[in-house]
C-alpha cells in the first residue's frame, strides 16, 4: 500500500515535526488538533523551521510555500479518513491514547495503518484496543523530527509484517533510518537514555555537581551534543518523568524509579525549555 495522504493527530513539538518532513516529502497531510492555538502555533513551528532551511540555502522560498500549501488543518478526527497512515503524536498519556485509538479504529477504512509516536506506552496494549492490531505500530521520531535520522519502529506483538514493511518504507521516503525493535517499555530509545538522563538527576540532587558540571562532562568528555540535564529540558521534564513511570512500572526494576527532584520540579511545573524554566531558565 502506498500511503499518500498521512494524518498527524496533535500539532505540538513532535507532531508538527512529523508533519513537516511528511510534507517536504511530498505528501499531503491532514495535522489534527483539539485546539485551534495549537494547530496555530505547530504550523507557525514548521514555518519556522523551513525559514531556517532556507536561510541555509537549503530550500527555496517557492518549495517552503509547497509543503506549506500540503498540510491541511483539521480540527475534525473524522476527516482523517482520507488518510492512509494516520500517526498519533498526543500528549504522553496510556488513556488518552487508548481512546484516540478507539476513535481512529472506528472511523477509518479497514486498509488504514494506525501508528504511534508514543515514547514509551506499549504498543500492543494500544493495538489491543483496536479492531485491527495487526496494522497498529510505533512510528517513534526524535527531536528535533526535522534534522534527526533516526526512526524507532516499535513492532507490537500482534503487527503484520505487511505493516512493518509498508512503515519502513515510509521511513525511508522520509529520508529517515528506520530500525525496528519489539515492544517492551521505552523501547531501546529511552530505557537506554532515560536511565542516563534519570542518573544525572540524582546526581545534581546528591550535590555531585553542578548542572552546568554534570553537564560539561558528559558534552566534552563523551561528546554528546547537549548535556543530560540540557537534553531534559529540552525532551520536557514532564515527557522524562512520564517515562520513567512506565519503565519503572512495566519492568518493575527499582533502578528506574524517578530521582524526586524530578517528581519535584514536574509538580512546580517546570518542564523545562517549553515552560521557560527547568534545570535553566530560558527567555
Ligand atoms: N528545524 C530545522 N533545522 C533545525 C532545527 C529545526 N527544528 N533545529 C536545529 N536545526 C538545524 C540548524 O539549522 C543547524 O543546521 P546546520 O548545522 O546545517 O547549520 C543544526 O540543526 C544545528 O543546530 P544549531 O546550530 O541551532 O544548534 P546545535 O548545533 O546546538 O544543535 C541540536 C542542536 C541538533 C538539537 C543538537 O544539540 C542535538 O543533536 N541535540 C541532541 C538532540 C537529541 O538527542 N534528540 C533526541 C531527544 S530524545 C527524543 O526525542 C525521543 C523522545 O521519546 C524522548
Amino acid at each position: 500500500m502506498e500511503a499518500t495522504v498521512i494524518g498527524v493527530v496533535g500539532a505540538g513539538q513532535m507532531g508538527s515535526g512529523i508533519a513537516q518532513v511528511c510534507a517536504q516529502h511530498d505528501y499531503r497531510v491532514l495535522l489534527y488538533d483539539i485546539s485551534e492555538a495549537a494547530i496555530q502555533r505547530g504550523l507557525s513551528a514548521i514555518s519556522a523551521s523551513l525559514e531556517r532551511l532556507i536561510k541555509k540555502g537549503a530550500l527555496t522560498q517557492q518549495q517552503k510555500d509547497t509543503t506549506l500549501a500540503r498540510i491541511t488543518p483539521i480540527r475534525e478526527l473524522e476527516a482523517l479518513r482520507a488518510a492512509s497512515v494516520v500517526i498519533e503524536a498526543a500528549t504522553e498519556r496510556e488513556q488518552l491514547k487508548f481512546e484516540l485509538f478507539e476513535r481512529l479504529d472506528r472511523l477509518c477504512p479497514p486498509e488504514t495503518l494506525l501508528a504511534s509516536n508514543t515514547s514509551s506506552i506499549s504498543i500492543t496494549a494500544i493495538a489491543a484496543r483496536t479492531r485491527r492490531p495487526e496494522q497498529v505500530i510505533g512510528m517513534h521520531f526524535f527531536n528535533p523530527v526535522p534534522i534527526m535520522n533516526l526512526v524507532e519502529i516499535v513492532r507490537g506483538l500482534r503487527t503484520s509484517d505487511a505493516t512493518c514493511a509498508t512503515i519502513d518504507t515510509l521511513a525511508r521516503r522520509l529520508g529517515k533510518t528506520p530500525v525496528t525493535v519489539n515492544d517492551y517499555p521505552g523501547f531501546v530509545s529511552n530505557r537506554i537514555l532515560m536511565p542516563m538522563i534519570n542518573e544525572a538527576i540524582y546526581a545534581l540532587y546528591e550535590g555531585v555537581a553542578s548542572a552546568e558540571a554534570i553537564d560539561t562532562v558528559m558534552k566534552l568528555g563523551m561528546n554528546h551534543p547537549m548535556g543530560p540535564l540540557q537534553l531534559a529540558d529540552f525532551i520536557g521534564l514532564d515527557t522524562c518523568l512520564a517515562i520513567l513511570e512506565v519503565l519503572y512500572a512495566g519492568l518493575g526494576d527499582p533502578k528506574y524509579r524517578p530521582c524526586p527532584l524530578l517528581r519535584k520540579m514536574v509538580a512546580a511545573g517546570w518542564f523545562g525549555r517549553k515552560t521557560g524554566r527547568g534545570f535553566y531558565e530560558y527567555s
